[in-house]
């Protein structure tokens, strides 16, 4: 449709209704609207961001380890003019670091997989796209995912069309039995749950882990039903409290498909994610190959290649810490880990003897990662978000907008990973204040929110 311009030739509207219809899916407009609200309000302690700790320290890091990087590959016999070429041209599709990245895998996560099995992606949130391109072939193809669940998969699937199931998540994450029903529900409706999206270590939005019990009971139901686990776990290497295996380092029958990245164990500047695609595939002409190859072929139209100078900054980043990315991140966990305890204490003492105190307000208590949930006795929506920004200077993001569906209206996430400690204990205060006077809110109309 075309109407005037102001001068010249008429403007050219496109309805929104004839886009693809995920754009008018309030969840790709969830990042926006919480990015506004906090550059609306920029001294409120926020609890929204889910930003890694980057320090100024580490401009020079990054540069060295790309010579390190460069240095390693010499050593190995690489000429000058193959520098440049790693360096500045069209790279391998499935990068240039697999070798390293495999290195790492095993020794760091005991996970042994061939360096051709890996693809290197731009962050994790490509490989996703790639995993769900490739896997899903029809309309009855199902993604099961943990309620509630992280948006970079729900906005992918919804991106490509992809139906998703949600799995209730329990105090103790997801349980095997639970999916096991969802499988058998699905079925029953006709559908096909081709795989199961998975954070098992300290969940983004949740903040919950799956015991160990439970990871190898997911696998099993994962065999017996013959759907594959998507693995991704970025926050495990950043927190100093003990780690479970991996579910791809206890995958013995190839179910799990790892979607890993360096956004919180490097910077998420990068953009360096990989996914492990070991499974085989079995072409008409009776031939078998590896997943990774047609991972591969998805992302030669979607990204040509990952960044090679990123590569270099994380394979050198690999390299320099002797594939011990824990240790390299040692001290920042420690503060992850600091302030996720402060937070956790101030909320206890606004209970015992604070704002809090004889409010129906509860929270889980992560030992690790950068979240945590905290259920409230009012509804938390956009509207709440406005008044907590603008009367109280504290943010937060709504759990709503992490469930498939209805619920979570009752329920927040606090992002404890970009704070300081003493504006984490600030924030708690203003959080607790804003709580108790919500609590305390005769329902009447809300003004509009600003603009
Ligand atoms: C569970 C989860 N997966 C993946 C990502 C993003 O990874 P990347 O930045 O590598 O795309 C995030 C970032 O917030 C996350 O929370």
């Amino acid at each position: 449709v075309s109407g005037p311009g102001v001068d010249g030739p008429p403007e050219t509207h496109l309805k929104i209704s004839d886009l693809h219809a995920s754009l008018s899916d309030p969840l790709l407009d969830m990042m926006n609207f919480l990015n506004e609200i906090a550059e609306r309000h920029p001294d409120a302690v926020s609890f929204a961001s889910g930003r890694p700790l980057v320090d100024s320290l580490e401009i020079e890091s990054v540069l060295s380890n790309i010579r390190g990087y460069l240095e390693h590959l010499a050593q190995r016999g690489a000429s000058q003019e193959d520098l440049c070429d790693v360096l500045f041209q069209y790279g391998p599709t499935a990068g240039h670091i697999r070798e390293v990245i495999a290195d790492w895998l095993r020794v760091e996560e005991g996970i042994a997989v061939a360096p051709e099995s890996i693809v290197v992606t731009v962050g994790c949130q490509e490989a996703m796209v790639i995993a769900l391109r490739t896997l899903f072939a029809t309309d009855r193809d199902v993604l099961l995912v943990a309620d509630p669940c992280y948006i970079g998969i729900a906005g992918a699937a919804r991106l490509l069309d992809i139906p998703v199931t949600a799995v209730a998540e329990g105090d103790r994450g997801l349980s095997a039995a639970d999916v096991e029903a969802a499988v058998e529900a699905e079925r029953a409706r006709g559908r096909t749950p081709r795989a199961l999206y998975l954070v098992p270590d300290f969940a983004n939005p949740s903040g919950r882990t799956v015991p160990a019990e439970q990871r190898a009971a997911l696998l099993d139901v994962a065999e017996r039903c013959g759907f594959l686990i998507l693995e991704d776990s970025p926050y495990r290497l950043v927190s100093s409290s003990p780690r479970l295996p991996p579910l791809k380092a206890m995958d013995h029958g190839r179910r799990v498909v790892y979607l890993g990245s360096f956004a919180k164990t490097a910077f998420p500047g990068a953009r360096i994610g990989f996914a492990v695609a070991d499974q085989q595939v079995r072409y008409a002409t009776g031939r078998t190959g590896l997943l990774a190859a047609e991972f591969t072929k998805v992302k030669s139209m979607i990204t040509v290649n990952t960044p090679t100078l990123s590569q270099a900054a994380i394979a050198g980043l690999l390299l320099e810490c002797d594939l011990k990315l824990a240790e390299a991140n040692a001290d920042k966990a420690q503060r992850y880990d600091q302030t996720l305890g402060i937070v956790i204490d101030e909320l206890d003492r606004e209970a015992e003897a604070g704002s809090l105190a004889g409010l129906d307000v509860s929270w889980n208590r992560p030992e690790g990662g950068f979240f945590l949930t905290v259920n409230v006795p009012f509804t938390a929506d956009d509207a709440a978000l406005h008044r907590a920004a603008r009367d109280f200077g504290v943010l937060w993001t709504p759990m709503s907008y992490f469930r498939h569906g209805v619920g979570g209206e009752r329920s927040i996430r606090l992002s404890t990973s970009h704070v300081t400690p003493d504006r984490a204990r600030e924030g708690v205060v203003r959080l607790a204040r804003f709580i108790a006077a919500e609590a305390d809110r005769v329902p009447r109309a809300d003004p509009p929110p600003e603009t």
